[in-house]
C-alpha cells in the first residue's frame, strides 16, 4: 500500500495522508484508491490546494463527471464544478443549498442512472456550524433484522427531487422541474463496483414504497430513514480549509447542518457517474 490510512468514526470513513490531489496520480495509486473508496464510504484528504480544473481532473479518474443540471451554480471556467454556498455576488447566489439545514439524501437518487460519488472540497468555511454527517447505509442493510429484509426483497421506492426542494427550501429553476419526474428504484442498490448491498431509502427525497398499502409503507420508510443513521452508523465530518473529501454515494447517504447566514461558507463539490460498462438500467 502507497498511502497511509487512518480510519475515522467507526472504520467507516478513513483519512488518507501524504496526498497531493493536484499532482498527477498515477495508474496504481488511482487503483489503490478506488479500492479504498469502495472499502470505506468516506475518504477525507488533508490540506490540499486545488484549482477547479486540478479537482475536477481527480474526480474524473473515478469516472465520468456529472454537468450538474443546476447551471446557475456551476463554476463559469469548469462547468463540472457545483458551487454549494450561501455567497452572494452581484445580487445573485452563487451556490446551492444557501446555509439551509440539509437532510439526509443520496446524491441524485432522483436521476435514472444515480451518482456513485462526490468530491467535495472546502474553499471557506464559517466559524461555526456546517458540519456534514455521513451514513454507512451497507452496514445498516447488513445489521437489519431478518423480518425487514424479507420485506424489502425486491421491492422499489418512489425518489422525489420535489420533495428535498420543498423539505430543505432549495429554490427550484424550470430546467430542474422538467428534468426530475419523479422516479422508482430498488430500496436495495447494488454497488456497481463492489457488488456489497446497501439501504437506498432517504428523508431527504423517497416518498413511497411501491407494493405497500400506503400507511404501511409511510411506516416503513420512517422507520429505515431513523435506523440507517443510528449513531453507531454516522460518521461527522467538522470541516478544515482545505479537505477534500470523496465519498461512495452507492454505500452512504448524507445531511449538512446550517450554520450563520451572516458567515461565508464556499464548497465545490463533483459528481461522479458510474463507468458505461457498470452503469445498468435500475
Ligand atoms: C451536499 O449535500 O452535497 C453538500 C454537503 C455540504 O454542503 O456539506
Amino acid at each position: 500500500m502507497r498511502f497511509k490510512v487512518r480510519e475515522l468514526g467507526n472504520g467507516f470513513a478513513a483519512e488518507i495522508q501524504d496526498i497531493d490531489l493536484s499532482a498527477n496520480q498515477d495508474a496504481d495509486a488511482i487503483e489503490e484508491l478506488k479500492q479504498l473508496w469502495w472499502r470505506y464510504g468516506v475518504l477525507v484528504f488533508r490540506d490540499q490546494h486545488l484549482t477547479e480544473r486540478q479537482e475536477a481532473d481527480f474526480s474524473a479518474r473515478f469516472g465520468p463527471l456529472e454537468i450538474h443540471l443546476r447551471h446557475e451554480y456551476l463554476s463559469r471556467d469548469t462547468p463540472e464544478i457545483l458551487y454549494i454556498s450561501n455567497i452572494v455576488e452581484d445580487g445573485r447566489e452563487i451556490g446551492i443549498l444557501s446555509n439551509n439545514d440539509v437532510g439526509w439524501h443520496y446524491d441524485q437518487i432522483y436521476l435514472p442512472q444515480p451518482a456513485v460519488g462526490s468530491l467535495l472540497y472546502a474553499v471557506e468555511l464559517p466559524q461555526a456550524g456546517g458540519a456534514t454527517y455521513f451514513a454507512d447505509t451497507v452496514s445498516a442493510y447488513e445489521q437489519l433484522p431478518q423480518d425487514v429484509k424479507q420485506t424489502l426483497a425486491g421491492k422499489r421506492a418512489v425518489q422525489s427531487y420535489a420533495k428535498f426542494n420543498r423539505a430543505y427550501s432549495v429554490p427550484t429553476n424550470e430546467a430542474q422541474t422538467r428534468k426530475t419526474q419523479d422516479i422508482d428504484h430498488p430500496v436495495v442498490r447494488t454497488h456497481p463496483y463492489s457488488g456489497r448491498q446497501s439501504l437506498y431509502v432517504c428523508a431527504g427525497m423517497t416518498t413511497e414504497i411501491l407494493g405497500l398499502p400506503s400507511d404501511e409503507s409511510a411506516e416503513l420508510i420512517t422507520w429505515l430513514c431513523e435506523w440507517s443513521v443510528r449513531p453507531e452508523f454516522v460518521y461527522r465530518h467538522d470541516w478544515r480549509l482545505g479537505d477534500a473529501v470523496l465519498w461512495d454515494n452507492a454505500a452512504s447517504i448524507h445531511r449538512r447542518e446550517p450554520f450563520d447566514l451572516s458567515e461565508r461558507r464556499l464548497m465545490k463539490r463533483t459528481t461522479i457517474q458510474p463507468l458505461p460498462e457498470v452503469a445498468v438500467p435500475f
